[in-house]
Formats: C-alpha cells, structure tokens, sequence
C-alpha cells in the first residue's frame, strides 16, 4: 500500500469510528494518527512533503468535526429582547408614525409651564384620585357646605379611612395644601413659595361648546411676606401678555370662593379686537378667564404657615379656554374626541 492510500484507509477508519466515540476528542489521540506522523522519516525525500500535508489535513479534518460536535446542536438566531418590536419581526401595519403629533393641549401646557418657570415658578403635578380633605377641607369648605355642590365632583363608591369617598379632582387647588407643605421650609430661608400645578381635571358637567366633564386647569401659589393684590394682578398680567404676545389689560371683579379673601374673577382684553368686540369674546371686547384671590388664612394654618406672618396669592385658570381662543377652537369638545380631522391641524 503506498503512502497515499495508506492516508485514505486510516482516514476511513477513523470517521467510522469518529461516530461511534463518547468523547469526540479521542480521535485525535487516535495511535493510527501517530503512526502516520512516525512513517515520515522513512520515505524518500521526494514524497516526505506531500505525505505530510495529507497528514496535516486529516488531522485537521477531525479537529474541525470534534469542535464542530461540542457547539449546539441548532444554532439559533439572536435576538435583542430590548430592540422595537420592528428588529426582531416585520413591522405591523400601524398607523404610519408620521401623522402622530403632540396633543394640542400638550403642547399648550409646555408652552405656559415654561413662562412661569422663567417667571421663578415650580412646575407640580396633580394627581387623578384625590381624598375630600385635599379637594375641599383644607381649602376651607366647611363640611356640608353648599359651597361644595358648585364642584360636581365625581367621587368613587369606595371609601378612605374617615369614611368619605374618594373624588376624580374637580380643580387644581386639591394641591394648594401639598404645594404650602412642601416648599413651606423656602419661607424661614427668606425665599417665596412659587409654584405652578398645570394638569387635568374632572367635573360632572352637562355638556355643550363650552362645557367639558374633562378639562386642564392651572394652578398658582405664591407666599412670601409682604404679598398683596397688586403682586396678583400684575403676575398673571405679564403672563398673559406673554402667553398671547402682545400686552393684554385685566380687569377684576369681586367673587366668592371660600379659599381665597378677597376673591375675584379675571377677565383679560380680548388679545384679537383690542376690546373693539368681535366673535372670540362674544363682542364684549373682554374674556372671563380665571378665579383668583389672596390665600385665606385658613388655608395658610391648613399647611402650617402663619397667616400673621406671610401672606400670599393663588390663582385656578382654564387652560382649554386659553387654547381655544389662541387657535381659533369653537367647540371645548374637540378636544377629548380623539377627531383626527381635529388633531391633525396641529401637526406641525
Ligand atoms: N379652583 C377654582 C375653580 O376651579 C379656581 C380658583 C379660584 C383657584 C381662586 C384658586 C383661587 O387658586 O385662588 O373654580
């Protein structure tokens, strides 16, 4: 048998018994293969290297198959659990991204929360349950007070610890007492406290263009000592003239809301007619806007401030009006309808 069909005999014999071995990596201690290697010496110079590459290459052919036996059995194709749903698997048709745009009244909510910040207020964030001692007791509704039926306040059937119910918020003022408490150390520092709460609210309304059972409001608090009507009136007026623009005039009008003495409502010049009267503000050439007033100082002790020391300022303004009369929105409805015809005019 010459030296080449010696390879291929050994090499037959090994891969036979290749696939009978346990442990794959015996074959390559396999004696037939050092008895191939030892023949070299004895050939004549001229066949010594093409015998030896054929040795090479057999002994390289069961490496392979001994690492190729010890990798699983099915590679499988990695996937990234992290990665969109779109790296790992086709796409499904969805709406396409494209005509997705940011709610207007999203929008709107950015663009006031950033004037008062700039203005040195805090942006807060209500909440969508609240108890009856945020939403009314701490803002000084006595219990059973009239007063309270003007919030058509949803409330839950299910009961706090004192056995009153909880409510979906009726006005950002349920926060008035957390925000006193929580900035209240500001005061002893010399600071204000100066916070904004922009955020949803809840009413059982009966509803038309005006009136919506789901609206945004937002809330002003500022304390400090030595605050007064003048420092009210002229806050919300620079936020108004920024807010639209163009210096806007306010007027006030004495009103009643037990948390506020004195109270008042705000009406601002119609930013489009310059009071001339046109259809934005029914010809009156003025907007009602907002409830505001000094902070009662029932409210002040509610949160532990003293009201003989510091005095201070809040405010509740509707954001959808806002929003309705800078873009020309007749119906407060469109808003919660979810109408792409509506929401599409606003994707830029
Ligand atoms: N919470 C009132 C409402 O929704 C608005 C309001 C009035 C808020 C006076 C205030 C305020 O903070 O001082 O009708």
């Amino acid at each position: 048998m010459g030296p080449n069909e010696l390879v291929a005999a050994v090499r037959k014999d090994l891969l036979a018994r290749f696939e009978s071995l346990e442990k794959k990596s015996d074959i390559l201690k396999a004696p037939e293969l050092k008895d191939l290697f030892k023949q070299i010496p004895a050939l004549e110079p001229h066949e010594r290297a093409e015998f030896g590459q054929k040795i090479n290459a057999l002994s390289n052919e069961l490496k392979e198959l001994v690492a190729s036996a010890a990798a699983p059995i099915q590679q499988l194709t990695p996937i990234d659990v992290t990665a969109p749903m779109d790296i790992n698997t086709a796409f499904p048709s969805f709406l396409p991204a494209e005509h997705g745009s940011v709610h207007p009244l999203m929008k709107e909510v950015e663009v006031l929360s950033g004037i008062f910040e700039r203005m040195g207020f805090s942006i807060e964030e209500s909440r969508e349950i609240d108890d009856q001692y945020h939403m009314f007791d701490a803002l000084n509704f006595p219990k059973d007070h009239p007063a309270r039926d003007d919030y058509d306040t949803f409330m839950t059937v299910e009961e706090d610890e004192n056995g009153e119910r909880f409510v979906a918020p009726a006005h950002t003022s349920t926060m008035q007492n957390r925000v006193l408490k929580k900035y209240a150390t500001n005061l002893a520092k010399g600071q204000p406290i100066a916070a904004v709460v922009p955020d949803r609210v809840f009413r059982n309304e009966d509803l038309d263009a005006r009136h919506e059972h789901t609206f945004y409001q937002v809330e002003g608090v500022y304390v400090h000592k030595g605050v007064h009507a003048g420092m009210l009136i002229a806050t919300l007026q620079e936020f108004l003239s920024e807010y639209y623009k163009k210096t806007v005039e306010v007027r006030t009008n004495p009103f009643y809301f037990p948390f506020t003495e004195p109270s008042f409502e705000m009406a601002l010049s119609c930013p489009f007619c310059e009071k001339a009267g046109c259809k934005v503000c029914s010809f009156e050439g003025w907007i009602e806007l907002l409830g505001c007033g000094m902070i009662h100082p029932e409210v002040l002790k509610a949160a532990s401030i003293d009201p003989t020391v510091y005095t201070g300022f809040a405010w509740g303004l509707g954001i959808d009006r806002l929003v309705m009369m800078k873009n020309g929105i007749e119906d407060v409805r469109h808003f919660e309808s979810a109408k792409l015809t509506f929401l599409r005019q606003f994707n830029d």
